[in-house]
């Protein structure tokens, strides 16, 4: 697994405002928006590009282009959805997917609940939006549903981990290259109900209300 961690000033201030319990749910989306977009500027730096000609005004020349397939974007529901406008607005070309898991609050496992995903994934570049890696259960289930249907690699962007989910990550995936987690920051732990502490909370729950 390759793990990076976002560092930057203008990141490291946008994750404290989220932290804050008082930031209220507008900002919070607003926020988790603008670091998305951060986020995916690092986590797309190994997108497959092809080379293609053009002619600009002046003389006739050769750049890059995403190549095909086009990559895809799986949102893990619910909470992922509110980082899906921050990723699709720097891959504008891609397709997204989704994947509803939830962690059973008992167990801590992950279920699948809802599936909207091609079944042949085969050369297709995917990114997994998941806000917090906490237990790493739903990421791990998640990466293994995505590289069993043929997937080539599997780039996870999440806001915050703790160190404990990244651990149960890198004992899933080792040291396989086709597998990145890309977060704005590590965490000091989980606590006794597997949240990132000091974390942000639930983040769900911030983005749209408790339900
Ligand atoms: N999920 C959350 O929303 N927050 C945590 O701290 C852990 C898991």
């Amino acid at each position: 697994m390759r793990l990076h961690v976002a560092d930057h000033p203008l990141v490291a201030h946008k994750l404290t405002v989220l932290r804050d319990q008082n930031t209220a749910s507008p900002t919070f989306r607003l926020l988790v928006d603008e670091l998305v977009t951060l986020l995916a500027y690092e986590a797309t730096r190994h997108v497959h590009v092809e080379s293609v000609d053009i002619v600009t005004p002046v003389t006739a020349t050769t750049g890059v282009k995403l190549a095909d397939p086009r990559p895809l974007v799986v949102p893990i529901l619910r909470a992922g959805l509110g980082m899906l406008d921050g990723m699709t607005r720097l891959l504008p070309t891609a397709e997204v997917g989704f994947l509803g898991m939830q962690r059973d609050e008992e167990t801590l496992e992950a279920i699948t609940y809802a599936n909207r995903l091609p079944d042949d994934l085969s050369g297709r570049q995917c990114f997994l939006l998941d806000p917090m890696l906490a237990t790493g259960g739903t990421l791990v289930a998640a990466i293994d549903f995505l590289l069993a249907r043929g997937a080539r690699d599997v780039t996870a962007v999440c806001l915050l981990a703790a160190p404990e989910g990244l651990a149960v990550v890198e004992q899933a995936v080792g040291d396989r290259a086709d597998v990145s987690v890309v977060v704005a920051a590590v965490d000091e732990r989980l606590n006794d109900k597997a949240y990132i502490v000091p974390g942000l909370g639930d983040a769900g729950d911030r983005l749209y209300g408790v339900v």
